[in-house]
């Protein structure tokens, strides 16, 4: 069976990760969960104190850029974590003002050159399976797999204000749904890669599927373009 890169994109809290992950697990492929890097590149920038609610000192971030060094391990429980700079930051880069900050910095022309190439030296080798925005349009525009997940603001508001108070933060559904408009916004209207679906994209709205029938939707498609 031949081995490809499978990229997954969708708006915040599509559930992409979910199938992703799922997939990855299921096919024995590596998931790269590409937001982390995102919201990794945020932390730092947040804890040089670079963000501020009305800026970026995007000079001072450029100039420390390549020193910011993005990986992942798989911990004893079979999950993936994200390091920074070799210190766990997984739990850290999960919180609202985190996320708020990558959603900044993803529009930063510098950020998205470094961890694009990143990327795409970790489906050098293929076999893998990466979720984002722009994976099947800018980072793995040969994928031979493109999956553009969709499901509507309020469902994944939801599903998002349910991951965030079962983790014990204290987060309004008002200010979920007022983020998730605001990150969907940015997302599509950024003029670097802005998201979008890929030409040959295969659409999935899951607003009212469950995760196997996801999985089984994901794989059977799987297996289509590594059969031929
Ligand atoms: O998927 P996520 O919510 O963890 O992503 C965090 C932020 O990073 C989100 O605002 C969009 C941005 N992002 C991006 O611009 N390109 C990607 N490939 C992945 C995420």
């Amino acid at each position: 069976m031949k081995k490809i890169n499978i990229a997954i994109d969708g708006f915040s809290s599509s559930g992409k990760s979910t199938i992703a992950k799922g997939l990855a697990k299921k096919i024995g492929y590596i998931y790269i969960d590409s937001g982390a890097m995102y919201r990794a590149v945020s932390l730092f920038a947040i804890r040089n104190g670079w963000i501020s609610d009305s800026a970026i000192d995007e000079k001072a971030l450029e100039s420390q850029v390549p020193d910011i060094c993005i990986s992942f391990k798989t911990n004893a429980q079979g999950q993936q974590e994200t390091y920074l700079n070799s210190e766990n930051v997984e739990k850290e880069i999960r919180n609202l003002k985190v996320a708020d900050g990558a959603s900044r910095v993803s529009t930063i022309g510098f950020v998205r050159r470094e961890l694009v190439r990143q990327q795409q030296a970790m489906g050098k080798e293929k076999g893998v399976v990466m979720d984002g925005r722009d994976i099947g349009t800018v980072v793995f525009p040969d994928a031979e797999l493109k999956i553009y997940v969709n499901a509507s603001p309020e469902i994944r508001a939801k599903r998002r204000f349910d991951e965030l108070t079962a983790k014990g933060e204290n987060v309004s559904y008002a200010d979920v749904l007022a983020n998730v408009k605001e990150r969907d916004e940015r997302d599509t209207t950024r003029s670097e890669s802005p998201l979008r679906k890929a030409v040959d994209a295969v659409e999935l709205d899951n607003s009212r599927m469950g995760m196997d029938e996801q999985l089984q939707w994901a794989f059977d498609l799987f297996y289509k373009a590594t059969a031929t």
